[in-house]
């Protein structure tokens, strides 16, 4: 049972190269590896996971042509509203973490929604990290952190406490970081909280990752030895 990760989360990489292997539109690979994550999350629930999380758009994506932004902006908002009904059924909580400011009033609205309702929900946590980025988040730590503290009390901040400043205050850090596409990088996603995630790193494009594939990084993950800088 130990052997089972509590956080597995995935940097989803490749729908594009999907898409053009296939001399299809990039958006194609996206609304593929829509049903990637589906069947990724029915697996991780399956499989007793307490939190799935996904790097869906970096800070770094607002830069990517204006049209594949907002068509992935729309995917995002239609994938949100069809799987609703199947959070409430399945017992799914759900978030939404990153730069929030950058997204649309009619996006943040959905995602607020979303978040209320299902935040009873306590089978798994489902995370979409969206205008997310780990040099942002430690910062935005940081400011949170002067502004709500006396300056005597910043200045005595230690480790242990620095955490409840970030977005993923209360979420345990990834126990297991996947990465498709045959990318090994980390793309500026969760910075301080993998200082001691495994990592996974396949060829398989994001489209092509499903239960099996997600399956077998589980498998390889409980092969794995966690020595923390301790000797075992
Ligand atoms: C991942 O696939 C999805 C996002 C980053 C939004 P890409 O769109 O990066 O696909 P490739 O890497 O170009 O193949
Ligand atoms: C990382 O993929 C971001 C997401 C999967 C959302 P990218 O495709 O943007 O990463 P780089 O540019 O290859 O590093
Ligand atoms: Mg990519």
């Amino acid at each position: 049972m130990e052997r089972i990760p509590q956080h597995v989360s995935i940097i989803m990489d490749g729908n594009g190269r999907w898409a053009k292997a296939r001399g299809l539109e990039r958006v194609k690979g996206h609304i593929e590896g829509v049903e990637s994550v589906r069947a990724c999350l029915e697996a991780a629930v399956e499989d007793g996971l307490k939190y799935l999380s996904v790097y869906a758009f970096s800070e770094e994506n607002w830069n990517r042509p204006q049209e594949e932004v907002m068509t992935l902006m729309e995917l995002m908002m239609k994938s949100m509203l069809n799987e609703f009904r199947s959070f409430m059924q399945n017992n799914i909580r759900f978030m939404v973490l990153g730069n929030r400011a950058r997204l649309s009033e009619e996006l943040n609205a959905a995602i607020d929604h979303m978040m209320e309702e299902t935040a009873g929900n306590t089978r798994t946590t489902f995370i979409v990290f969206l205008s997310y980025s780990g040099k942002w988040d430690i910062l935005q730590a940081m400011k949170k952190a002067q502004a709500q503290l006396s300056p005597e009390a910043f200045q005595a901040l230690e480790l242990p406490d620095f955490d409840q400043y970030l977005v993923t205050a209360g979420i345990p850090d990834p126990d297991l970081l996947i990465r498709t596409s045959g990318e090994l990088r980390i793309s500026n996603y969760l910075l301080w909280q993998t200082a001691y995630t495994e990592f996974y790193f396949t060829d398989i494009l994001w489209p092509d990752f499903r239960k099996p594939q997600f399956r077998e990084a589980l498998a390889e993950y409980a092969r794995r030895d966690r020595r923390y800088g301790k000797v075992k």
